[in-house]
């Protein structure tokens, strides 16, 4: 890229401003002042503007999917199950999805190009929040409410304090919003499972405050602005 465009796309100046600090020898290229005003930047060229670094922003793009049950959360499978790439095929960028959802669970998954924001979402001393909407054999004794809240044994690990919300009664299952912001493999399936309540129906409807919302089984859309500064923010 030329080194004026470059400038430019750091968000560091016009074209035409950048040609000037070119000009007045503010930039230097590897730390010698640029003489060119031609230069193509390499890959690995190390630009200093006003002897600060400068580096070009590159356009993410932030996928949010409505996974449906049957596909798996990996860009491809050795047993060719039916991936979330194959829905989001339209989408012009090398997307991938931050984190995982169960084979057999729906709901929001993220997708993008964006490594930082993916390896932020996914650590657990971000203690970012998931939301799922679970739907659970029999009824969810207030001492089984209790239980994971407080956290329950699942197999060697002590979950953290999960918000609990019944939603209602449904026949001789209970529907159920649990929020946690662990995420063991299979962990709601198994804190539910560990209150003698198994988990019979799974979607996760919220990432923090970012929601899945009205969008059909196994559609997409971008996040808006708001979305992603939400999201880069938490
Ligand atoms: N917990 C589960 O058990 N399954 C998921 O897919 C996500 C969270």
């Amino acid at each position: 890229m030329r080194i004026n465009k470059y400038i430019a796309s750091a968000g560091f100046a016009s074209r035409r401003k950048a040609d000037r600090l070119i000009a007045d020898g503010n930039v230097k290229i590897n730390g010698e002042i640029l003489r060119e005003p031609g230069y193509e930047v390499m890959p690995g060229d190390v630009v200093h503007v006003n002897n600060r670094v400068i580096k070009p922003k590159t356009r993410h793009t932030y996928v949010l999917l409505n996974k449906p049950m049957g596909y798996i959360t990996t860009m491809q499978d050795e047993k060719g199950r039916p991936t979330v790439m194959e829905l989001v095929q339209a989408v012009d960028a090398r997307i991938f999805p931050v984190g995982r959802l169960d084979y057999n669970t729906e709901g929001l998954l993220i997708l993008t190009d964006d490594g930082d924001l993916a390896y932020r979402l996914m650590h657990p001393k971000h203690k970012v929040t998931k939301t799922y909407r679970a739907l659970v054999a029999g009824d969810l004794s207030r001492e089984r409410q209790a239980q994971l809240r407080k956290g329950v044994d699942i197999g060697g690990f002590i979950t953290s304090p999960a918000k609990v919300e019944i939603v209602k009664v449904k026949g001789r299952s209970t529907i159920v919003d649990i929020t946690i912001h662990e995420g063991k493999n299979r962990q709601v399936r198994k804190m539910f499972s560990a209150v003698g309540n198994p988990v019979q129906g799974l979607v996760r409807t919220a990432i923090g405050e970012l929601k899945l919302g009205r969008l059909a089984i196994g559609h997409y859309r971008k996040l808006t602005k708001d979305e992603i500064e939400y999201l880069k923010n938490m």
